[in-house]
């Protein structure tokens, strides 16, 4: 009975919410960032059903959960959900990480635009400032992205969208983080980037954004938000198109995790040993 006891106390429930959630690979990372630092955890994936995540996240808090980490569909909701939020999720409107306090207050966050700075600048060494770079998409995933992109300065940043409207509103929210502006892709035409992200959700349907063929400045960089065990589609188009640099979103979903670990144990993990822990485990 004591040995019960002194186990739920140390160990600390985490968890994934999402629909579908059971690709996630944030279990397996969350359990490598704890084992650098000795720390007992569980982390959980929880599949929830549209309409249903308030009250799985009131279920997950009633029995002892401490932190989320939310995925598609959810974002949104979790952000509406959360009591107090910080900056960077109330620019997104967008939650990825919920801390569950004690006194019942949820907490929001969004670690997923430092995540992907943290890879482009620091993993693939590609310095955002005074970069030209295009954000190719306006849905959830650009959203959660383009104000810490934004607060590297670059030179310039276009968002480019299927549905201009949505380019459009986007940048205007963000107008006072830096030089943003929304557009459709025909607009793209003669124009060109030192780093192109794309935010579409197009991979998941096998395609790739219609953009135009000679978007990649010299040395470019090409970075999908997708990631997968084969090149994605527009990595595959990137590397056709002549961008110099490409990668995929690996290395953001580590690095956005980590940002979510060192909010919850207050250490900062060796992301590069998990990275390559997982292209190894994919390969
Ligand atoms: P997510 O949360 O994954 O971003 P979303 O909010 O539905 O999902 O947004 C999907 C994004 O991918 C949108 O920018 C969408 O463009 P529209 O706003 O015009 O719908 C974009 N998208 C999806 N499929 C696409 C395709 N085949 N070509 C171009 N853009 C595409």
């Amino acid at each position: 009975m004591t040995d019960i006891f002194e186990f739920d106390q140390r160990t600390h429930s985490y968890g994934v919410m999402g629909n579908p959630v059971a690709h996630s690979r944030s279990p397996q990372i969350h359990q490598l960032f704890a084992e650098q630092f000795g720390i007992r955890l569980e982390y959980m994936r929880i599949q929830v059903d549209a309409g249903g995540f308030g009250q799985a996240v009131s279920n997950f808090e009633a029995r002892g959960g401490c932190g989320l980490n939310i995925t598609v569909p959810f974002k949104s909701e979790a952000w509406q959900l959360a009591d107090e939020c910080t900056d960077r999720a109330e620019l997104a409107q967008a939650v990825n990480t919920l801390t569950l306090n004690r006194d019942g207050r949820r907490l929001g966050d969004n670690t997923d635009g430092i995540g992907l700075v943290r890879d482009i600048t620091a993993n693939l060494a590609c310095p955002v400032r005074a970069k030209r770079v295009l954000l190719v998409g306006a849905g959830g995933a650009a959203q959660g992205v383009l104000g810490p992109v934004l607060d590297e300065a670059p030179e310039l940043l276009w968002v480019a969208n299927r549905t201009v409207d949505r380019a459009e509103s986007l940048a205007k929210r963000h107008a006072a983080h830096g030089a943003v502006t929304g557009c459709g892709f025909d607009t793209l035409t003669g124009n060109r980037f030192d780093i192109v992200i794309n935010a579409t959700s197009a991979s998941l349907s096998g395609s790739v954004p219609p953009l135009p063929g000679s978007l990649f400045a010299d040395d470019a960089l090409a970075y999908d938000l997708m990631y997968a065990d084969t090149a994605t589609p527009f990595v595959e188009w990137a590397q056709a198109h002549g961008a110099a640099q490409v990668a995929d979103g690996l290395g953001m979903l580590v690095e956005q995790a980590a940002e979510s670990f060192h909010i919850w144990h207050a250490h900062s993990p060796d992301t590069t040993a998990v990275m390559a822990a997982l292209r190894s485990g994919m390969a």
